[in-house]
């Protein structure tokens, strides 16, 4: 079952804003992206190449998830549709272009700023929301007073957002996704400087996704002596062990591990912020799942010279 662009933009968890001059610059700075990480884009019809430029993306890469922004009018709408555009994104809450757009049966997520543009929002059965312009209303501290009352409505900040402000906004559990322009400002479009979008939306990434190495459990042949070995740990340096059935724990750190399931060497456990973003993004990198989540784990099928490793959400 394909996923729900719900689903998607909450994977990515980013969506690049893209004003293009020339449409000739689609293939390039979408390219620019998926070597970033992000096969996703949302390009404004704030220029007259916006339309040939989702055609030129959905062309060369049927696979990158390509939305219109800036969509004011039902003839945009119809526009970026036609040219494969899987969503639509607008500034404000303009009826005529939703109720197209939900005619079409294509998602469109209107710009709201107040509860009354959200409530008018909900009227049509809209839960996703994008908010903005966002850190001039407010920022998050608005957007939680705002959102406070609708309890299932999700939204998407925009406006203002970048790599030093976007976590906080990331990890309020109402916002799906943040959009801005920060990676792709138009004149590294049109500067052709794909190697700097690149290097951008890898940051925007490692921000948001924090990987880091938290754990590393060696595998021990015999706990009993793992945890005699610990105790002694524990009164010579004064530091918090932990004993288990299954592990003996010298620290967050480092442990040492019954054979159950972890490597030949034993277990390395990479942290996250996200999991539900950080296990589409390894997928992306050909790294797959070796389990159902379990907690807030997940087994990766993948082994670093004996050592499994373990996904773990902080
Ligand atoms: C938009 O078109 O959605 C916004 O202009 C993007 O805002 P930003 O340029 O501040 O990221």
């Amino acid at each position: 079952m394909s996923k729900s662009i719900p689903d998607m933009l909450e994977e990515f968890g980013i969506i690049p804003v893209i004003k293009i001059e020339s449409a000739e610059d689609a293939v390039p700075l979408t390219k620019a992206l998926i070597d970033g990480g992000l096969p996703a884009a949302e390009v404004t019809f704030r220029t007259a190449a916006a339309e040939q430029a989702i055609k030129n993306i959905s062309a060369a890469y049927p696979e990158v998830f390509v939305g219109a922004g800036t969509v004011l009018t039902t003839d945009q709408a119809q526009r970026a549709i036609d040219a494969g555009a899987k969503f639509i994104v607008s500034p404000g809450f303009n009826p005529k272009v939703v109720d197209y757009c939900l005619e079409q049966n294509v998602t469109v997520t209107p710009g709201i700023s107040t509860p009354s543009e959200l409530e008018a929002a909900l009227e049509r059965g809209l839960k996703v929301l994008k908010f903005f312009p966002a850190e001039s209303l407010g920022g998050l501290e608005m957007l939680k007073s705002m959102s406070a009352p609708y309890s299932d409505v999700k939204f998407i900040p925009t406006g203002g957002i970048n790599a030093e402000n976007l976590l906080p906004y990331l990890k309020f559990n109402k916002v799906l996704a943040c959009g801005g322009s920060w990676m792709v400002k138009a004149e590294l479009i049109s500067t052709k400087k794909f190697d700097e979008i690149t290097h951008l939306v890898r940051e925007a990434l490692t921000v948001m996704l924090g990987f880091r190495i938290i754990g590393v459990r060696l595998k021990a042949e015999r706990l009993d002596r793992a945890a005699a070995l610990a105790r002694q740990f524990q009164a010579v340096f004064n530091l918090p062990i932990s004993l288990s059935n299954s592990m003996v724990q010298f620290s967050d750190a480092f442990s040492l591990k019954k054979d159950d399931g972890v490597g030949a060497a034993g277990e390395l456990v990479i942290g996250t912020q996200f999991l539900k973003r950080a296990i589409p993004f390894l997928q992306r990198s050909g790294i797959k799942t070796n389990s159902a989540i379990q907690g807030n784990c997940v087994e990766l099928d993948l082994e670093l010279d004996g050592f499994s490793v373990l996904l773990q959400e902080y």
